[in-house]
This record gives C-alpha cells, structure tokens and sequence, in this order.
C-alpha cells in the first residue's frame, strides 16, 4: 500500500503490547509518532526502560509472538507493518538497519572483520558481485583502513569494534538507519570518532537516521530533532536548539541538565531525584508527575496529550503549556 508521506521513515500511533510471563499485558510503547526525511538525523532520548529499544525493535519487525505492534510505520510511503514475515525479512538490513545495542561486543570473535561485514553485505537484495570491494568502501567510510578486515575482534579497539558494527548496518545502503545507544561505554574521544562515522555513513547513503540514546550531550551533537520518551511515550518533540535551550516539558529540562556535554565534558552534572514508571503499574494523570517539580493541581488526575507549544515544530505532552479546561459545576 503507498499513500503520500512527509518523510523517508513515518511512524504513526506506534503501539507495543507485551504478554509477560505471567501472561499480564504490558504496554511498553504508547502512541509514538514522528517523520525521519532522507538524510536526516533524528534522536530517541529517555532514561533506561523509556521504551527507546522496544520501539526500534518494533520498526525492524524483530519483537517475538509475545508482542503486539499497532499503528502505522512506512519507508518511503510504503506500510511495513503486518506487511508479513517474508516481506519484513526482505525489507530487514536492505531498506531498514540497526546498530544494535551493544553491538561491538557482539561480534564473532571467531571470523574475522571483513567476513563478518561480506555476511552482513550477503543479506541485502541483489549482493553478490564486489562484496570484497564494498567491505573495503564501508570500513573507509567508518573511517577504519581496508587492512582492519584481517583482523579478529579482539584485535580491536571498543571504539573501532563500534565503527565495524556501523559499517556492517550500512553495506546494504538502507534507507533507514536506527542506532541504539552506539556510544555508551566509550570515552569521549572515541564518542566523538564513532559519531562522526555515523554522520558520514548516512552522509553517503543518504539514509534516514534515528540516534537512541539516554545523553541529551550526544543527540545535541548529531541530531537536526530529537523526540525525549518517558514511560513509553513521547512527552516532548521539536528541533534540538529548542530542546536544549527552550525545553518546554520539565522532564526535559531535567535530562538537559543531567546530560554532559561533548564540548564541555567537565561541567557538574544534576541527577532527576525518583525512577521511571515500571510498565504494568497503572498511574492516574501524568506518568512523569510524582518526579516533576513543576506539577499542581490536575498532573495526578488528568492525563495530558501531545499538543503544540510555541509552534507547530514544538510539541509537549504537559499541562503547564495547556491546562485542562475547568469541569462544569
Ligand atoms: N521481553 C520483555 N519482558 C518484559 N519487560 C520487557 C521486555 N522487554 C522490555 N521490557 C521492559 O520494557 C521497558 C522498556 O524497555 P527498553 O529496553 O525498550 O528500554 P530502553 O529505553 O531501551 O532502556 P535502556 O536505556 O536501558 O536500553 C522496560 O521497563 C523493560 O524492562
Ligand atoms: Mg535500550
């Protein structure tokens, strides 16, 4: 099915069920929605358990039976979801790809790089011909030298072990490029290195990027928008000049302050007192509101929506920018 579409990656009212163990429906995504266009770079941020990775998971068709996604999710106006297992496997590395998270110490110790990334070439649409010189061009484009594809894993650096996991989710050129977390446990300088092998690598393919990460510093650093998840929805979306210096959700203001910065690395850091809502356990009103400094009188009750803020480009789910309207006596 096509219909016309505002960007590369659509996602629309994404919503992911899980049947726990217990056999109780959790509901770890809530509504997500957002546009990625061709070549642009957009951020998922949230602390741990926000839902960052379900929601990736979900877009690569990669969660088990045990969960249900609804909504709506199209590459270049193309619906892929409920599109079936053969065509999401057709669609998988070629036309969407993920870094995964904690993908370079994920590697096969026991092959060696250029077979690992000649594999990941393999699962694309019509490979075949020029794997040997298409793992030379993406490691050049990972900023690693053709040499690197003799070498084992443990040969490498974390740093460049990342910057091989990024090369073997772009050698199919997808259109779509989801990267999660992919410079925690690195230090800054090597942060650094591996971010800007992932800029270069969309650069060249044109792909659309989704950066995940829990640090507003590295979304800040890539991004041209970013979308900031609590308890599985997203609470606040905009451009990152107006997510770092104008944050309209307190929830944001108070990842801002608690996130370095790659340009200012030494800069004390604040902490957001309390933790993320567990998924299963039900809550009236705001999920963010018994850590919010900022709530009054309707967070605990009312539920707020995603609504514009200063304009259409800024939305925040937050009753400071729209309180709800007064019951009738
Ligand atoms: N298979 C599962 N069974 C039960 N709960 C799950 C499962 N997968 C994820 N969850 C729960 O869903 C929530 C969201 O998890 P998710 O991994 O998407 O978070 P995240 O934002 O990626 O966190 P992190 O920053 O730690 O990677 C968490 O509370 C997690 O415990
Ligand atoms: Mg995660």
């Amino acid at each position: 099915m096509s219909t016309t579409t505002t960007g590369c990656l659509d996602v629309r009212g994404l919503d992911v069920t899980l049947r726990s163990g217990e056999g109780r429906d959790l509901h770890l995504v809530r509504d997500v929605t957002f546009s990625v266009g061709s070549g642009e770079r957009f951020g998922l941020i949230g602390e741990s358990g926000c839902g960052k990775t379900t929601t990736l998971m979900s877009l690569m068709g990669l969660l088990g039976a045990d969960a249900t996604v609804g909504g709506e999710v199209r590459i270049d106006g193309t619906e892929i979801l409920g599109s079936g297992e053969r065509d999401v496997r057709r669609r998988r590395w070629s036309e969407i790809a993920v870094v995964f998270q904690g993908a370079m110490n994920s590697l096969n110790p026991v092959v060696t790089i250029g077979r690992q990334i000649a594999e990941a070439a393999r699962r694309g649409a019509g490979s075949g011909s020029g794997v040997r010189e298409r793992v030379h061009r993406v490691l050049e484009l990972v900023g690693l030298r053709a040499e690197v594809a003799r070498r084992y894993p443990h040969e490498l650096s974390g740093g460049m072990r990342q910057r091989v996991a990024i090369a073997m989710a772009v050698v199919c050129e997808p259109r779509v490029l989801l990267a999660d977390e992919p410079t925690t446990a690195l230090d800054v300088i090597v942060q650094a290195q591996v971010l800007t092998a992932l800029e270069n690598a969309c650069a060249e393919t044109g792909a659309a990027l989704v950066l995940v990460s829990h640090d507003m510093g590295v979304i800040g650093e890539v991004c041209d928008r970013a979308a900031v998840m609590y308890g599985g929805e997203i609470v606040e979306t905009g451009r990152i000049e107006t997510l770092l210096h104008e944050p309209a959700h307190p929830y944001t203001r108070l990842l801002v302050d608690a996130s370095p910065r790659l340009s200012d690395p030494g800069r004390e850091l604040a902490s957001i007192p309390g933790a993320p809502p567990r998924p299963g356990v039900d809550h009236a009103g705001c999920g963010f509101a018994p850590r919010c400094p900022d709530r009054f009188e309707p967070c605990g009750s009312h539920g707020p929506a995603l609504l514009p803020v200063a304009t259409a480009l800024q939305q925040a789910r937050c009753h400071l920018h729209h309180p709800p309207a007064e019951e009738a006596p």
